[in-house]
């Protein structure tokens, strides 16, 4: 099964594409992840992402779906792959359906995570990231027991470089203009599950399953 998680930064495609993945066993693949593990090796690809993701804009197309087309052509990725962050333009998307079709694949579902700009502002103000393990947390929402620490491995809690006020709101322009049209492209295909992103994280996470499971059945 192949599916994508549509939304705004902050919606919490990260949160439940990695529920749905380990779910459903499937393959994780986060595109902003995947940039930030090359920027923390000091890699080409993290140099040239860099000052895109630092000002809250769009890697150039090139890279990011080159980027992830060979990640997903690791084998784990054979089964199946949950996919969040890409693609997130319709040149992205057109690409990535282009690579699936050669090896006689489609896009099986496209989940899209609906939460107000509110919500969003909020929830990207509060997240801290454990820098070993990565659970993510909300300072006010969902704080760990001790101020700044892991929760699960006791690992040093840190905030996104891009998770500042001026960028938050660049990262939201850019998901309005470029990333929301995403969501017709693929209503229009037949593809779209929506989904409140205003309830609780389980919540959240069963409905989705709920839906893809509904999916399933009728497409037997
Ligand atoms: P990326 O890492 O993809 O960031 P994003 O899209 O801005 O999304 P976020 O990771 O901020 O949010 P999320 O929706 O995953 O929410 P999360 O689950 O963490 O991209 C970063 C940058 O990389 C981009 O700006 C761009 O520069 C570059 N990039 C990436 N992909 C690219 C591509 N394809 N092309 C070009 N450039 C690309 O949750 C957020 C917070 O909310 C957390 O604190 C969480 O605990 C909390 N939360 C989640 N769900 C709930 C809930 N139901 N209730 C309460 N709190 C919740």
């Amino acid at each position: 099964m192949y599916s994508i998680f549509l939304g705004a930064p902050g919606a919490g495609k990260g949160t439940q594409a990695t529920a749905i993945a380990q779910k459903l066993n499937l393959a994780h693949i986060a595109s902003g992840d995947l940039f930030r593990q090359a920027l923390k090796r000091g890699t080409g690809l993290g140099r040239q992402a860099k000052n895109y993701i630092e000002k809250g804009e769009l890697v150039p197309n090139e890279i990011a779906t080159h980027m992830v087309l060979e990640r997903m052509s690791a084998p784990d990725s054979e089964k199946g792959t949950v996919l969040d962050g890409f693609p997130r333009n319709l040149e992205q998307a057109k690409a990535l359906d282009k690579a699936l079709a050669r090896k006689s694949l489609e896009i099986d579902n496209v989940i899209s995570i609906k939460v107000s700009e509110e919500e969003l502002q909020k929830r990207l103000g509060g997240r801290r990231i454990c820098h070993r393990c990565q659970t993510v947390y909300n300072i006010v929402e969902s704080p760990p027991h001790v101020e700044g620490k892991c929760d699960k491995c006791e690992g040093k809690l840190y905030q996104r470089p891009d998770d500042t006020a001026e960028t938050i709101k660049k990262r939201l322009e850019i998901y309005f203009e470029h990333t929301a049209p995403l969501i017709d492209y693929y209503r229009r295909k037949g593809k779209l599950i929506e989904v409140d992103g205003e309830e609780t994280v389980d919540e959240v996470t069963r409905r989705t399953v709920a839906a893809l499971n509904e999916r399933w059945l009728i497409a037997r």
